[in-house]
């Protein structure tokens, strides 16, 4: 035998390249959890309000508006990463997305069962539906993984992480630390794969994903300050740490963008 490189050994060595990405599949079957353990009937499902019947009422609907707003970014949620199960031709990145499909699956099923808890769905966040046109009407892998897994999924973390400071003692919480943890790993098997992708990519497909966050980030700009009329009063006394957390958040994620190798002068973040 001799010591000569065999035919299969520069196949060997590509998959070892999977190795990053397969261990997100792991992770995510190891924190995999169901929806019958989140704590329902045990804890109230939102804050309760205090005062007249009206400003429970009121206060009611402001946290029936939160949860419609993540139920809405789950459903879409769910056809994205379909997609990326679809889309992706590497085995090992297949095998991750099954497990982000059955995520997503089932965050959408505890929220509905969550709203159905606080008074059923309530308006649309349009911002949101035009993110995820964006996502699905993208032409390339890099692209999707970009915005959905690149951005969107880092860019949603501090604010699962307010609602739970904001609900201490509920279901929300509970479910919004669970999303946390579970949209850490989206995010992070996303970097994984497309520092993959973008390996051999040509500048012209590194230039379009600059494109796609030159036109994604003042969408989610929009959708970060985005409040539906049960929102609007307290929207005025929040906009203004609102605003500055947003930047803190769109300057993340073009830090994101710079980390994964391409040329960030050209991103343009939102004037807000
Ligand atoms: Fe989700
Ligand atoms: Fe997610």
């Amino acid at each position: 035998m001799s010591a000569e490189p065999t035919a299969e050994a520069p196949e060997l060595d590509d998959r070892s390249r999977y190795a990053g990405v397969l261990r997100f599949y792991d992770l995510a079957k190891h924190a995999e959890w169901q929806v019958k353990d989140v704590p329902w009937g045990e804890l109230p499902p939102v804050p309760e309000g205090k005062g007249s019947p009206q400003r429970q009422a009121r206060r009611r609907d402001i946290w029936r508006s939160v949860v419609m707003q993540q139920l809405q970014a789950d459903v879409i949620a769910c056809e994205m990463s379909a997609q990326l199960l679809n889309a992706a031709p590497d085995p090992e990145a297949r095998l991750y997305y099954t497990t982000m499909v059955q995520d997503e699956s089932r965050h959408t099923e505890a929220w509905m069962k969550l709203i159905g808890q606080v008074g059923g769905e309530g308006e649309r966040d349009p911002h949101l539906d035009r993110l995820g046109r964006m996502f699905l009407e993208a032409d390339s892998l890099e692209e999707k993984v970009f915005l959905m897994q690149v951005f969107f999924e880092r860019l949603i973390i501090p604010r699962f992480r307010l609602i739970a400071r904001s609900s201490r003692g509920t279901v929300l919480e509970d479910i919004c630390n669970r999303l946390a943890v579970d949209d850490g790993i989206h995010h992070g098997s996303g970097m994984a794969y497309e520092r993959i992708l973008l390996e051999h990519a040509p500048p012209t497909v590194k230039a379009r994903l600059i494109d796609a966050a030159n036109r994604m980030l003042p969408e989610f700009a929009k959708h970060a300050l985005w409040r539906p009329k049960a929102r609007e009063f307290i929207g005025s006394l929040m906009e203004s740490r609102d605003r500055e957390r947003l930047v803190q958040e769109l300057e993340h994620g073009r830090r994101l963008a710079a980390s994964l190798g391409l040329d960030v002068s050209e991103v343009r973040l939102p004037t807000l």
